[in-house]
């Protein structure tokens, strides 16, 4: 790993052994992108890849010369106005009305390691050598605003972390509309462009289509990274696929509003761009302040999307999530909330929790409904004192109980929100967002407290501290029901408006820091209605997250493959829940629920004393081999083999390896049974080639032995899923059915 800058050419070259990063300073002083891609030698000049053909109809900087257009050449961080025309970067309102900014090269420095982004999360090294941070320092003369654009490679993979800062070194205030993350140019528009979408209860739908001249995009202008989109798009070659060829991921450390663009032009050049989402920005900064955007990130392989996605769970699993669970297997819960919604008692809660231990399920979690006048989602929220009708001993109390069962205690937060019938709404009315005269709209019954105001989120810390600090609870859902509508801050000034998105996403940091630093021992698991803030922002506080509503293990399995084009499996949150499914209304084998549920943080979230006596026992089978397997599941690197979005979809199949390679976990899923169906051959992926594994299905068939084979042909020729279904039933074959699924070890 090396970062050089010649001198001579004025150019940076940062590269590792898998990817080049180079940029050059343009005869203007603006930065100039060279190339990203695959490692190439280090030269002492690529100002050959500068192509500064005069065009007609072309604005040129230089008066008389006809060489450089900023329209023309691919740039690290755009202007709009003095000869480009594209989407930029950045956007500067000034005193004098203009909004033009030209930032040119002043100085440069390299650091072992990465800095810390103040008061945002962000990736992180535990030791210098991981990492080179590039600080390239850029000024705009005109308004003395200096332009700070970040760096960091990490060794080894082919990451690149980007973010910018923006300090006022001038004597005015400006205003900055847009301030993006990353900008870049890429040489040409060959490319499918990728996309997380859906809805609530259906997040996360992989999206494919070609790159097109214009500008194509999603974003979030809800004040949360939303269920609709998520911060992360990947530019993959047409024919690239999880297998095999190039691709480029770009995410987001960010749970605010956000946009991933990406421009075409009329040359067939790229432009992409990833940061806070321009709409409703605009963030004051007097002389002397500062800006720091969100970090981006990107990975670059030529491996194919497997690849791509592997090297998101490392970095997002090992220097994104911190602290006490990031390397920890997660814990066995069972959350009652598809048991009983907010009709229970303690009564009822502990019997289900004691059928649960008897289980080995290993963690309770309480979910909405324990506190203040909370007997439905029109009241209470706010009020986080536990309603002592329905626990007499408080949270103290029925953690205590639960402890005493031998199981850990979690409790369910919605810290954000408040109800109009609470008494914090009756005691700070104006603590809500809120636009003063006019109505302001309501979500699930519940308002958005203001937590760009530090008394607001202090007032919060109390009261959760409070009770995380005197009663025994081991976990935390921190829950977030609605988007934001009307933002306004009651406590900021007119022209200070447009940060109110920003510092509210800022004070939902501060509050996770301050909670995460105080309980360090905590579990958090953070949710929004499931999957509307899934995304690398909380993964910083909170190393799983609630991954969607839905539970149906058929429509998990779209969420959740897609999911995993970013998210390592230690962080997607996933239980069996009851059959008939409450959102779909689906009746699936309690098997298949489990075998989906397993590739993630493994729990249950029904009432199991409703189960009987027979589906008692296979639940703690699959308890068991939870228990034996999950390091494996949660932590081996995970490989799609077969989408639920290609074709027809109905065959699924995923699996883990092991570090050393000697271990696996194949996942199959079948969605229709169908008669007399092709032979059906899986071809694994990962494996050591010359080791002969031994193939047992796991799940249903309780470990029956499917004979031994080397890595090479489970490669290669692949493994055989082929059911009776294809024919007529044979004695020793599997029985297929529709929601069907097979989990093999392999050891
Ligand atoms: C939405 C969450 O996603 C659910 O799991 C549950 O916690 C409810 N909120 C409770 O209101």
């Amino acid at each position: 790993m090396s970062i050089v800058f010649n001198e001579k050419s004025q150019t940076f070259h940062l590269f590792n052994s898998k990817i080049s990063y180079i940029m050059g300073v343009l005869p203007n002083g603006h930065m100039g992108q060279l190339y990203f891609g695959k490692r190439i030698h280090q030269k002492e000049d690529y100002t050959y890849l500068l192509e500064m053909v005069p065009r007609s109809m072309g604005s040129y900087v230089f008066e008389g010369k006809r060489t450089l257009s900023l329209e023309h050449v691919k740039q690290e961080y755009g202007v709009y106005g003095s000869s480009d025309y594209r989407f930029p970067a950045v956007e500067i309102l000034q005193e004098n009305g203009s909004r033009i900014s030209d930032f040119c090269y002043k100085s440069h420095t390299v650091t072992d390691g990465k800095p810390k982004l103040p008061g945002l999360p962000a990736t992180y090294t535990e030791k210098d050598e991981e990492a080179q941070t590039l600080i390239l320092t850029l000024e705009d003369k005109v308004t003395g605003i200096e332009l700070q654009l970040l760096y960091t490679l990490f060794a080894g993979d082919g990451v690149i972390a980007r973010s910018a800062r923006f300090i006022n070194r001038g004597g005015s205030a400006v205003h900055l509309l847009k301030a993006m993350s990353l900008c870049m140019d890429l040489p040409d528009c060959e490319y499918d462009w990728v996309q997380f979408s859906g809805a609530w209860a259906r997040e996360r739908h992989m999206k494919v289509r070609r790159l097109e001249k214009g500008i194509q995009s999603v974003g979030s202008t809800r004040g949360h990274s939303s269920h609709e989109h998520n911060p992360f798009v990947i530019l993959k070659r047409p024919r690239t696929d999880d297998l095999q060829g190039e691709a480029i991921g770009f995410g987001l450390v960010y749970s605010g509003n956000f946009l991933a663009q990406a421009e075409v032009d009329t040359h067939d050049t790229t432009r992409v761009i990833l940061g806070i989402h321009p709409e409703s920005f605009d963030w004051k900064l007097e002389p002397g302040e500062e800006f720091q955007t969100p970090e981006a990130v990107m990975v670059y392989t030529d491996r194919g999307m497997n690849d791509m996605s592997q090297v998101f769970h490392r970095l997002y699993q090992k220097r994104l999530a911190r602290g006490y669970w990031r390397d920890r297997v997660r814990p066995i819960l069972i959350n009652n909330w598809e048991a009983t919604y907010m009709d229970f008692n303690e009564e009822k809660l502990l019997r289900i929790a004691e059928t649960a231990k008897e289980c080995g399920i290993e963690l309770f979690v309480l979910d909405d409904g324990w506190f203040g006048a909370r007997r439905d989602d029109t009241a209470g929220l706010g009020d986080w004192k536990a309603n002592t009708e329905l626990l007499p001993d408080g949270i103290t109390g029925i953690a205590q109980k639960i402890e005493d069962m031998g199981m850990k205690f979690g409790l369910w937060f919605e810290p954000e929100m408040v109800n109009k019938n609470s008494d914090l709404y009756r005691e700070h009315p104006d603590w809500i967002l809120a636009v003063p005269g006019r109505s302001h709209s309501q979500g699930r019954y519940q308002h958005v407290l203001d937590f760009s105001r530090k008394e607001v989120v202090d007032y919060i810390y109390e009261s959760m501290a409070e009770i995380l600090g005197n009663a025994k609870v081991s976990y935390v859902k921190w829950d977030m029901n609605r988007s934001i509508t009307e933002c306004y801050s009651g406590a900021l000034p007119a022209d200070r408006q447009g940060e109110v998105f920003h510092r509210y996403i800022l004070g939902v940091y501060d509050l996770y820091e301050r909670l995460t630093s105080a309980f360090p021992e905590v579990l958090f698991e953070s949710c929004a209605s499931g999957g509307a803030r899934f995304d690398p922002g909380l993964l910083y506080y909170a190393p799983q997250g609630w991954t969607s509503d839905d539970t149906d293990a058929v429509e998990r399995l779209k969420i959740q493959y897609g999911t995993s084009y970013c998210y390592p499996i230690s962080s997607i949150g996933a239980h069996v829940s009851a059959s008939p499914n409450h959102q779909v209304m689906r009746d699936t084998p309690l098997s298949t629920r489990a075998n989906v549920a397993c590739f993630g943080t493994f729990g249950y979230e029904l009432d199991l004393n409703r189960l009987s006596a027979e589906e008692q026992e296979e639940v703690k089978r699959q308890v068991e081999f939870m228990k034996r397997y999950r390091e494996l599941l949660q932590f081996g690197t995970f490989y799609r083999l077969k989408s639920p979005f290609e074709g027809d979809g109905n065959i699924t199949a995923w699996m883990v390896v092991s570090e050393d390679r000697k271990k696996a976990i194949v996942g199959w899923y079948k969605i229709l049974n169908g008669v007399n169906m092709p032979y059906m051959r899986l071809k694994l992926r990962g494996l050591d080639p010359d080791r002969e594994y031994a193939v047992r299905e796991e799940g249903e068939a309780q470990g029956k032995d499917c004979g031994s084979f080397y890595g090479d042909e489970l490669m290669n020729a692949g493994m055989v899923t082929t059911d009776t279904s294809a024919g007529d039933a044979m004695p020793g074959m599997h029985q297929g059915r529709d929601f069907d699924s097979r989990i093999f070890v392999l050891g």
